[in-house]
């Protein structure tokens, strides 16, 4: 039968329970962070139920999305450098780091290393030009968490219920919108998103 809530983890995909995740994501974070990375746990739960996705991978990922959203930029830079990661990231800052190099603290520190959890880790911020189920339900578990509360928060609920897909592409355009008309900088992978999600509706 469907789970209808999360219970503890069956699938060894990680080396913890789900107690002790719990205790090591709220360890790096504050309580106001770490209170909504539960909601995107529950809400990324419910989004792989009503999508045929893996819930139990939906949930730790939802768990574990900004789980190095409050390290220093000193940090980060150090990640980019010693790993040779593309060095256009060090023209961004942390709303792109966070999630893009987030995913190499979970490897390092949590030694959780399932490419497809790491992989929606990496894609919550930016998206991509191909993103799987679980990246798109990550994706959209972010941004319409019952604790958000934008204008165009409940069209991005009611698209993404219809379908994921029209969340994912609502979401990118709403987010380059913001940008331009608040002048501010453009990661080209979030370009690269909206150019391959708009004609995917
Ligand atoms: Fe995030
Ligand atoms: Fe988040």
């Amino acid at each position: 039968m469907e789970k209808n809530e999360i219970t503890e983890y069956q699938e060894n995909l990680i080396p913890y329970t789900r107690d002790e995740l719990i205790k090591k994501v709220h360890e790096k974070l504050d309580d106001k962070r770490f209170q909504h990375c539960l909601r995107v746990e529950q809400q990324a739960f419910q989004l792989a139920k009503q999508n045929q996705v893996n819930t139990e991978k939906a949930a730790i990922a939802g768990l574990l999305h900004d789980y190095a959203k409050q390290r220093s930029d000193h940090d980060f830079i150090k990640v980019i450098n010693d790993k040779q990661m593309d060095p256009e990231l060090l023209d961004y800052g942390n709303a792109i780091w966070h999630g893009v190099v987030g995913a190499e603290f979970i490897k390092d520190e949590l030694h959780i290393f399932d490419e497809e959890i790491l992989n929606a880790v990496r894609r919550h911020t930016v998206g991509a030009p191909y993103m799987t189920r679980l990246d798109q339900i990550i994706y959209m578990a972010d941004y319409i968490e019952p604790g958000r509360d934008f204008p165009g928060v409940e069209k991005a609920r009611e698209l993404t219920n219809q379908s994921l897909k029209k969340g994912v592409f609502f979401q990118t355009q709403q987010t380059l919108k913001y940008l331009v008309e608040n002048g501010r900088p453009i990661y080209p992978g979030t370009i690269a998103t909206y150019n391959a999600w708009q004609n995917i509706q």
